[in-house]
């Protein structure tokens, strides 16, 4: 891509990667066919796809961003390490397994680019409703004979150890109670659909969640919530390359203190009838970030955040409180000219009116993400390699940004 700007015109927001993931996997609780809708077209569903295949269920896109998931009585109850090893959020699937089967065997997932992520959250929040871990040979073999509600206080709100909770609980003899759970929108989008399937459930968004077990759950149909992050990248796009887009199908009130850090910088974003209506003009200014569990500012935003600073007015601080290794594509910035110094889990941005164009090289989907965002305010050409990691999470990235006026071409 080449520099570009300003940007002007309409992006559709598709529906979001991260709960159309954990509605598949919740798909696996009830005999019969679910329908989810405004489903992306992203690799990390393909994935997902594939590993309900694995399991005996039948997936398929029925008409766009349709998918239909029907699942009969015998599931094999395993997520095979080939799979898992493509995509963490695999994990997903052992909440229902157990749900239903009162068995999974789940390949563990290793460290990443964010490096180590690890599942003590959800192993003991799952032990604590009387399930009982095993490991051996690179899997987790997890069994019960009924799963009975308790109360679980978690250590961190983690969004997977929640989800897998609440899954389990759903189906759980008695009541359960997460406290300090994840209060992301992704987690109230799972409840809503649990509850359609007939799941008894209070509290879902919230950092206190009561579930009440059932004997049985059906099939439904759900559309997803639209993907914040992905709304988010555009308007960093915006930050760089100024002008003033509509973000069709997104949700204001799903991104309140990004879109209040982004006035800061001097951007205007408000909900318009659509979606969102946003502005940028002139060059953005400098403030400090600190990532944070929802409803603060999501660690998915933060590669953003770092490209946004390195062309604002001023110096910004960027504090990272959830992962420990996610300042890997700050490398790749400084090869196009940003000026970043790294200490810990801190990141200190000095602006520069302009980068200049280089080849990078992605990371993963979102630091691949933020890396187009700011070949927008380089000069000369840049070449994003690995693109193939934002196909995992973003639907026609390039071809989108190229409608609203970047110069972006995809590989
Ligand atoms: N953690 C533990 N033990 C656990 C679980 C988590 O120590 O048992 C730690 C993690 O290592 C991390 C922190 O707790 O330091 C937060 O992890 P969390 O469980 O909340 O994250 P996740 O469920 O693994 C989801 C998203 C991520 C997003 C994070 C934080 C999905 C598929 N992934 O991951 O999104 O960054 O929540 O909001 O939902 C992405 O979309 O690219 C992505 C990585």
């Amino acid at each position: 891509m080449r520099g570009s700007g300003p940007l002007e015109g309409s992006v559709r927001v598709e529906g979001a990667k991260n709960s159309v993931l954990k509605l598949m996997a919740a798909s696996l609780m009830a005999d019969g066919r679910s329908v989810l809708r405004n489903v992306p077209h992203i690799v990390d569903v393909e994935i997902m796809s594939d590993l309900l295949t694995s399991m005996g269920a039948n997936v398929r896109r029925t008409e766009d961003h349709v998918l239909t998931i029907d699942v009969g009585p015998d599931l094999i109850a395993e997520a095979p390490y080939e799979l898992v090893e493509q995509m963490r959020a695999s994990i997903a699937v052992l909440g229902p397994l157990l749900a239903r089967a009162g068995f999974a065997r789940v390949a563990l997932p290793g460290g990443d680019n964010f490096g180590p992520r690890p599942i003590d959250m959800h192993i003991a929040g799952l032990e604590a409703l009387g399930v009982e871990f095993h490991s051996a040979h690179g899997y987790i073999e997890a069994r019960c004979d009924q799963l009975t509600g308790n109360r679980v206080v978690l250590e961190f709100p983690s969004v997977g150890a929640t989800e897998n909770l609440l899954m389990a609980a759903v189906r759980a003899k008695g009541t359960t109670v997460i406290d300090n759970a994840a209060r992301e929108p992704e987690i109230a989008d799972l409840c809503a659909f649990l509850v359609r399937m007939g799941a008894r459930i209070v509290g879902g968004g919230t950092s206190s969640i009561e579930i009440e077990g059932v004997d049985e759950l059906s099939p439904v149909d759900h559309t997803v919530i639209p993907d914040r992050i992905e709304a988010g990248t555009f308007l960093a796009a915006l930050g760089v390359a100024g002008g003033e887009i509509t973000l069709e199908g997104a949700r204001a009130d799903h991104m309140d203190m990004l879109i209040r850090k982004l006035g800061d910088m001097g951007m205007r974003v408000s909900p318009s009838s659509d979606g969102v209506w946003a502005q940028s003009k002139g060059r953005i200014r400098a403030a400090d970030v600190s990532t944070l569990p929802y409803p603060g500012i999501a660690t998915d935003y933060k590669p953003f955040f770092v490209a946004m600073l390195a062309v604002a007015e001023g110096v910004g601080i960027v504090t990272e409180n959830l992962f420990s290794g996610r300042f890997r594509y700050v490398d790749e910035l400084v090869r196009m000219g940003a000026d970043i110094r790294t200490e810990g889990h801190h990141a200190v941005v000095r602006g520069r009116p302009r980068l200049s164009g280089a080849p990078v090289r992605a990371p993963d989907i979102r630091a691949g993400a933020a890396l187009v965002v700011a070949g927008l305010g380089a000069d000369g050409e840049t070449t994003v390699m690995d693109a193939h990691h934002i196909a995992r999470g973003y639907e026609h990235f390039a071809d989108k940004l190229a409608a609203v006026g970047a110069h972006v071409t995809p590989s």
